[in-house]
């Protein structure tokens, strides 16, 4: 086939673009499903099932919306500072921790290079890398998806710059040890801990970054605080790493509104974990029905979802199926995962309807 003029001027690598899965609009969702919007159930992207906090809505009003934000963060910056107890020189805010995987890649990866990945995990790390032109290099995790170290380091040579770690994991919501991040620390790449879910684990590496330079943590406020839509997320990293990526990100990159909502969040944010709590209830309550099927297993979450198998279904069925009750949950197309479902934890009224409809179907 002969190639357009748009491909022949295009970098070569993306003329063949691995896409990202998105998942389908609440739209497209109801339709799908044959039902009003009001009636489906989304517990396919670990988002907030309680919606944004009226607290933080409010935030949102009155805004000098002419203006340009900040560049520099100052407001943000001091307040994560407060939150996290990093000084402001750690850290940096962007658009949801996606942007700030893309910033990485900036910073870090030339044409050729290599991005370690340790499967089944969060996609976009390979995504964003596959465009920053690096090779992939995407290790399994063992049986009970723990991350071989032994295997990572055994793919560190000179082009390797980064390893991508969530922890919890997505989609498996198990955690990377502290012993384990300091073993992949000592390699010497960049090695970054993605703790998206970290409200929901209480469990951080951040306090290893004065020991260790090449640690990054990217952290989020999609899941927790409610405000995916906003896309607010934010990385804590040794003061070189934040100032060279302060010196090539896009100067705007968080915006007015989201700058307020980040603001009120933290402001607000005892009432936000006492929703986090509500919705680890939930984990919990998926937990002890799934204990009580038959051929039904999960995986151990320290976040906010759980990576369930059903023996005696093919996910892909599975999740067919529950479309038709109008509950949509996370298939996969990875080999490891034709029996999985991921599942959010939904308000108490979502997570009885999808015990409901689960148990009517296994
Ligand atoms: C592990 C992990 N990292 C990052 C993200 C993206 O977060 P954000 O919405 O802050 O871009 C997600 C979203 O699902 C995730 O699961």
């Amino acid at each position: 086939m002969s190639q357009s003029q748009i491909e022949r001027l295009m970098r070569p690598h993306l003329v063949t673009p691995e896409t990202y899965a998105t998942a389908v609009s609440p739209d497209e969702m109801a339709a799908k499903a044959g039902l009003s919007p009001d009636m489906i159930i989304r517990v396919n992207q670990n988002e907030n099932p309680f919606g944004a906090d009226p607290d933080i809505a409010a935030s949102l009003t009155d805004l000098p919306l002419h203006l340009y934000p900040d560049p520099n963060q100052v407001k943000i910056r001091a307040s994560l500072s407060e939150y996290t107890g990093h000084p402001t020189e750690q850290i940096l805010a962007g658009a949801g921790a996606d942007e700030m995987i893309d910033l990485l890649m900036r910073l870090f990866v030339a044409p050729g290079d290599r991005v370690l990945d340790c499967k089944p995990t969060f996609g976009m790390y390979h995504f964003c890398a596959r465009v920053a032109d690096a090779e992939v290099v995407s290790i399994q995790r063992d049986e009970a998806f723990e991350v071989d170290v032994e295997a990572v380091a055994r793919e560190d040579d000179d082009r390797t710059k980064i390893v991508f770690l969530a922890s919890p994991n997505n989609p498996t919501g198990n955690i990377l040890t502290e012993e384990q991040t300091r073993e992949l620390l000592k390699l010497g790449m960049v090695i970054v801990v993605d703790e998206t879910y970290y409200e929901f684990s209480g469990q951080t590496v951040s306090h290893l970054i004065p020991e260790f330079e090449n640690l990054v943590v990217l952290r989020s406020f999609s899941k927790w605080a409610g405000i995916a839509g906003l896309r607010v997320g934010y990385m804590i990293a040794h003061p070189e790493i934040i100032s060279r990526l302060v010196d090539i990100k896009n100067p705007y990159n968080v915006n007015i509104a989201a700058e307020a909502a980040l603001l009120a969040t933290m402001e607000h944010r005892d009432k936000l974990l006492g929703k986090v709590a509500v919705l680890l209830e939930q984990r919990k309550r998926m937990e002890l029905a799934f204990d009580e099927m038959d051929k039904v297993s999960y995986v151990p979450s320290h976040a906010n979802f759980l990576l369930t198998r059903f023996d005696d279904f093919l996910a892909s069925d599975l999740y067919e199926t529950l479309v038709k009750k109008g509950v949509f949950v996370r298939p996969f197309s990875d080999p490891r995962l034709t029996h999985d479902l991921r599942i959010s934890t939904g308000t108490p009224d979502e997570t009885t309807r999808v015990l409901e409809v689960l148990s009517e179907i296994v």
